[in-house]
């Protein structure tokens, strides 16, 4: 789809009755986790918060900092960030449903004055040029199927010698089994996920946004053990979704979930770009 007939409203449909389910099903985080290191995360909230902290220290922030949370769910990462880093973050996600609840979290942690959230496409937010020291988007930017409008679009709020850090699906190599590109496929149907890039190609997205690339990491098989345990819990929450879907369909919605999660070419990036110093 090209960026002039590209339009959000889907993924706004889809965060409205998902939001939950997700949350629900990933220890209240709306991302995967991250199952790595000496001492492995013992619940899937323990892994979503260390997924946040490795993306989030690619940023280098210092206290007092101003930070952008590109599509920001409910404002547990956003959240967490504030408190653990002492920044400020603005949010913003195409949902006003997340916007709702993150803003009611961040008042009962009493967290209210350090960040605030705004319902916004990514493409075009309300904030002028340079605002913010940093910027992340953890699992968002896949919705966007021309990239360079994001990535584009959080340059412009950078200030110079910014950095952003997105995780993303990639492409390891291409998928050359049928069978496999359909359920890849079904699997980006079912949430409104763009296409999946290759390295070469994302790090020529980065560029022609007008940003460095600074580091292109693949941190797939550390998240993969994700998708079979969001799998599992899905199916004990059915309810969640009440009448909107009967059990086939969402049976398959989890399926389909679960076998893009075993897809050996799919890896996770951590991509860290940096707007060019002024000159
Ligand atoms: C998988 S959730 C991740 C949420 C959050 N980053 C986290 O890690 O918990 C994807 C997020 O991207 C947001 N999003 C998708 N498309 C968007 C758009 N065009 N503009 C703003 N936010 C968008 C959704 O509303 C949702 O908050």
């Amino acid at each position: 789809m090209s960026a002039d007939t590209y339009s959000s409203e889907p993924v706004r449909e889809l965060y409205e009755w998902f939001t939950d389910l997700m949350a629900h099903t990933h220890g209240g985080h709306l991302h995967g986790g991250y199952w790595a290191g000496p001492d492995k995360p013992k619940t899937v909230t323990e892994a979503g918060d260390r997924l946040t902290d490795v993306v989030v220290e690619r940023c280098r922030l210092l206290p007092g900092a101003r930070v952008l949370d590109v599509g920001s769910g409910n404002g547990k990462a956003t959240i967490h960030v504030a408190a653990r880093h002492r920044v400020r973050v603005s949010g913003v996600t195409i949902s006003e449903y997340q916007v709702r609840l993150a803003s009611e979290l961040a008042a009962e942690r009493g967290l209210g004055g350090t960040v605030d959230f705004t319902v916004a496409d990514m493409r075009d937010v309300p904030f002028a040029d340079g605002t913010f020291d940093a910027a992340y988007a953890i699992e968002s930017v896949s919705h966007i199927p021309d990239r360079t409008l994001a990535f584009a679009e959080i340059g412009r709020v950078l200030r110079p010698g910014g950095r952003v850090a997105v995780t993303d699906f990639v492409l390891r190599r291409p998928i050359a089994d049928k069978a496999v590109a359909d359920r890849l496929s079904a699997n980006s149907a079912n949430f409104e996920n763009g296409p999946i890039l290759l390295q070469e190609e994302y790090e020529a997205v980065v560029r022609a946004a007008g940003l460095e690339v600074v580091e292109f990491t693949d941190i797939g098989e550390a998240v993969r053990p994700s998708f079979a345990i969001v799998a599992a819990n899905m199916r004990q929450a059915r309810a969640i979704v009440g009448n909107r879907m009967g059990p086939d369909e969402f049976g398959d919605l989890v399926n389909t979930l679960e076998g893009f999660g075993a897809i050996p070419e799919i890896g996770y990036a951590i991509v860290v770009a940096r707007k060019p110093a002024a000159q």
